[in-house]
């Protein structure tokens, strides 16, 4: 894949001038009454909007009322949610919660957990957020095309004691490949990116804008929720002269840590929260860099520092580690361990691995795990490749045999990784979705708790669709 000739047109559509500074939002606290749940309707269609902004003309995108990312769910710890969806896009559609632990006929995986969403049609989830933390929802069916059009949205669960923070700032990272009139390119799902990278696009986007500068105050203490909301995109995030601390990785709390050789890195999918404290001083200019291509490093916004007054006279004394949630502890002395081999792609030298030309040419089983692949089309009808009894605890040891990255993501859980290429992880780190990089392994911790069948796939959305996807059993 030529990343570079991407990089260069979004340049270009970034030189035109369409750059907007971020609107800084003020923390926005759940102020609702803590009875009844949070209702809300989304309408799945066809919109305009301003993703690389004037003078460029809008793109039209496909959305959740409107807006991308859709609107912002946000609620309390325990809180219900209900949410109406009406699509009314060309082609079925569902919405998955993803990270949450929902029950399973909430979870939209169409034709596992539920029939998907018609044109025309509606369907109403409805479920509790047992878990504080950073999340968002996409939706499950055609993945690759509805969320590369702009399908997603954040749902943020806060603590019932949040820390202390000056703002409570989300930036949905988005990732569009665009024509030179701002359109959104087709040719999704093509066979030589789903056995490759997946579709990685030529327009980053903050919050659905192509950003440029994002103000501050010196002083000021910010927890950062990063999103990545791209089908294909991983980041690897630098910010230039400061010092962020992970607090949340996956919306699962943690020890406060710097980031691994200070870069954060997000595949599609993964959340983190940070806190940035804001140690320039008034006037200053530092860049926020992507530097997770090799060679392909690019700015993705500027933090702009006011000349405002600093809302405290000394810095902000270190972040407690926020409250746990309620995952069950996995009993790792008990637990019964199964291998999960990724293959699949292509190799070095234009070579395939396993499916050949024939897997080339469908396209559909270019990837696989435990040797089975499952595109799209057959989700509903494939045998689980695990079953597991409820309330034990297991070891999912994944070894990726590929070339490339796979951000490997279960519902209906989340794990602890807890070892990463034979070692054992400084952290023992909860998750939902794990990066797991090219030839490597890792072993992920978890109790099965939640019944029925859930998927276990790429969250790189072209390998998903691809084959790279499967259904593990709770009975
Ligand atoms: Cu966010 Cu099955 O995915
Ligand atoms: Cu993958």
């Amino acid at each position: 894949m030529d990343f570079t000739l991407y990089r260069q047109s979004r340049r270009s559509l970034l030189l035109g001038g369409g750059a907007v500074a971020l609107v800084s939002g003020l923390p926005a606290r759940v102020s609702r009454a803590a009875s009844g749940p949070l209702e809300k309707r989304f309408v799945a269609g066809e919109s305009r909007v301003a993703l690389v902004g004037s003078p460029h003309p809008e793109t039209v995108v496909w959305s959740y009322n409107g807006t991308v990312p859709g609107p912002e769910l946000r609620l309390r710890q325990g809180e219900k949610l209900r949410v109406t969806v009406e699509n009314r896009l060309s082609q079925d559609t569902t919405v998955h919660w993803h990270g949450v632990r929902v029950p399973n006929a909430m979870d939209g995986a169409p034709n596992v957990t539920q029939k998907p969403i018609q044109p025309g049609e509606s369907f109403v989830y409805e479920f509790t957020v047992p878990d504080a933390g950073t999340y968002w929802y996409h939706p499950h069916a055609h993945s690759s095309e509805q969320v590369g059009r702009g399908l997603m949205g954040a749902l943020i669960v806060e603590e019932p004691n949040s820390p202390e923070v000056d703002r409570d700032i989300v930036w949905v990272l988005g990732d569009f490949r665009l024509k030179d009139d701002a359109s959104i390119a087709g040719g999704f799902n093509n066979p030589m990116e789903i056995s490759m990278s997946g579709r990685v696009g030529n327009t980053v986007t903050i919050n659905g804008r192509v950003p440029d500068r994002f103000p501050v105050r010196a002083r000021e203490r910010i927890r950062l929720r990063l999103i990545n909301a791209a089908a294909g995109r991983i980041f690897g995030l630098e910010f230039k002269g400061h010092k962020p601390l992970v607090i949340a990785f996956g919306g699962q709390p943690g020890e406060p840590h710097p980031p691994e050789g200070g870069r954060v890195v997000l595949g599609p999918a993964m959340r983190t929260d940070l806190i940035l404290d804001m140690t320039g001083k008034p006037g200053d200019t530092t860049p926020v860099m992507d530097m997770f291509y090799k060679d392909l490093g690019y700015k993705l916004v500027d933090l702009s520092y006011s000349d405002e007054a600093p809302p405290r006279a000394q810095p902000a004394s270190p972040p407690a580690k926020l409250p746990p949630n309620t995952m069950p502890e996995p009993n790792i002395a008990q637990a019964q361990r199964h291998e999960v081999t990724l293959t699949g792609g292509m190799m070095g030298g234009g070579r395939m691995m396993g499916g050949g030309m024939g897997g080339m040419m469908g396209g559909g089983s270019m990837w696989a795990i435990n040797g089975v692949a499952m595109p799209d089309a057959r989700m509903g009808d494939m045998e689980p490749i695990l079953t597991l009894d409820r309330g034990k605890t297991y070891i999912l040891a994944i070894d990726n045999q590929t070339a490339w990255h796979h951000p490997m993501h279960l519902h209906g859980h989340s794990f602890r990784v807890i070892t990463r290429n034979g070692q054992r992880t400084r952290y023992q780190e909860w998750r939902d979705t794990d990066l797991m990089p090219p030839r490597s392994q890792a072993e992920l911790a978890f109790v099965a708790d939640n019944p029925s069948d859930w998927m276990f796939h790429c969250h790189v959305l072209d390998h998903q669709e691809g084959g790279m996807m499967s259904v593990i059993r709770v009975a």
